[in-house]
């Protein structure tokens, strides 16, 4: 991992051809995208380039998808760090070489524009992207730096699942919303003696339901990476209820799944929707728990409210410091790479290594041990 300098802005002699730069954001929005944003702006800014915003992905470089070019001054990012959602727009359904175009029939035929891209790039004169996004947008930007893109990649995700970087921004707001939820459903618990089952965000990797699980002192904990008994799930609740503690707060990660069973999906993919849309276990075991258990059981799933709304002050930080690395790199000529938080340094790892696999959370996590100390069931 090479690290990224830190001395203050100015030209260097290889920073010296960069002129013309561009930032896109892509994938589900996160709080702290504005931050990168502003962050990159003004960095660059500094360096006397000139920078663009591509809206929504990629879509903003043709002519037929919605979204523009949009010139990136130092006034046009003022005042933006502490707002969630991005000023430029995003899309999960934004991959250049697998574009949803709608033919006259109605059908969807799906094609490649990365040359487009490429010559987009030329046309324009951009000498560099600043692409922020979670793995599939790092994914896309590895691709496109195959094909000759200068891009250094930003990591986003609410999910926290890219292995290169201790952590990505935005998933400190997400779980602190997600635990502001737990604490206020354990009055409401409480007082009607109700199981309440919290489903929050966590595709592959269950980092929200533990980090808000064990914060907000949730009584089961349900990951993606260990697989659920509900036989062992409404022990814990009935060991509870025979102790006097009436109530129950369950927090389940989205894809958590039962021992020997499968995801829970709200939609299988269909027309322009590539990737199946994951949701829907809260209520199932909500379900389950209420005949299992006689107890009255209410589910709630927080869904897309962990991904909005001011991010946090950790946040934040790491976003700008992401944004101003990201210009750092750019200067160096460093591209093929995605910044990456390596505490306390930021460091430039290869878009590749970056992509490769998902950051779950270790089943021998400290987390995870704490939490069982604490005689929190993960329902094994
Ligand atoms: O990647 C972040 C994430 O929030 C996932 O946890 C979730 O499954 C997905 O995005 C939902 O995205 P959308 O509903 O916007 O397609």
């Amino acid at each position: 991992m090479a690290e990224t300098r830190t001395e203050p802005e100015g030209s260097t002699a290889a920073s010296e051809g960069i002129r013309r730069l561009a930032i896109n954001t892509g994938g589900g929005d996160a709080p702290g995208l504005n931050a990168v944003i502003r962050a990159a702006v003004l960095a660059a800014s500094r360096r006397g380039w000139e920078i663009v915003g591509i809206e929504n992905g990629y879509a903003g470089l043709f002519p037929d998808a919605p979204g523009d070019i949009v010139p990136l001054t130092p006034s046009d990012v003022r005042g933006i760090t502490h707002l969630g959602g991005t000023i430029l727009g995003s899309t999960n359904r934004g991959n250049p070489m697998d574009w949803p175009c709608q033919l006259s029939d109605g059908t969807i035929e799906r094609r490649d524009r990365s040359q487009e891209v490429l010559a987009a790039f030329e046309r324009l004169e951009l000498d560099a992207l600043i692409a922020i996004g979670g793995d599939g947008s790092l994914r896309i930007a590895a691709r496109m730096a195959s094909l000759g893109l200068p891009v250094v990649g930003v990591p986003k995700t609410i999910d926290n699942d890219l292995a290169a970087t201790t952590v990505t921004f935005g998933f400190h707001t997400a779980a602190e919303t997600a635990t502001e939820a737990i604490g206020r459903l354990h009055s409401t618990a409480e007082s009607h003696g109700r199981v309440f089952v919290v489903e929050v965000m966590g595709a592959t990797a269950g980092w929200i339901a533990l980090f808000s699980g064990v914060a907000g002192t949730a009584d089961v904990i349900l990951i993606p990476e260990i697989p659920y008994d509900i036989a062992k799930v409404c022990d814990k609740i009935m060991e509870r209820e025979r102790s006097g503690r009436r109530f129950s707060i369950v927090c389940v990660a989205e894809g958590a799944k039962p021992l020997g069973g499968e995801v829970t999906m709200k939609t299988v993919p269909s027309g322009s929707e590539r990737q199946p849309r994951l949701g829907g276990i809260g209520d199932q075991l909500a379900q389950q728990i209420a005949e299992r258990t006689g107890k009255e059981t209410r589910a709630l799933a927080l869904g897309h409210l962990q991904r909005g709304g001011p991010p946090t002050a950790y946040d934040r930080l790491i976003a700008l410091r992401f944004g101003a690395a990201a210009v750092r790199c750019v200067a160096d000529r460093e591209f093929g790479c995605m910044v990456a938080l390596d505490p306390p340094h930021v460091l430039a790892v290869p878009l590749d290594d970056a992509v490769r696999e998902v950051k779950t959370v270790p089943i021998d996590s400290d987390i995870i041990a704490t939490a069982r100390a604490l005689g929190t069931s993960f329902g094994d």
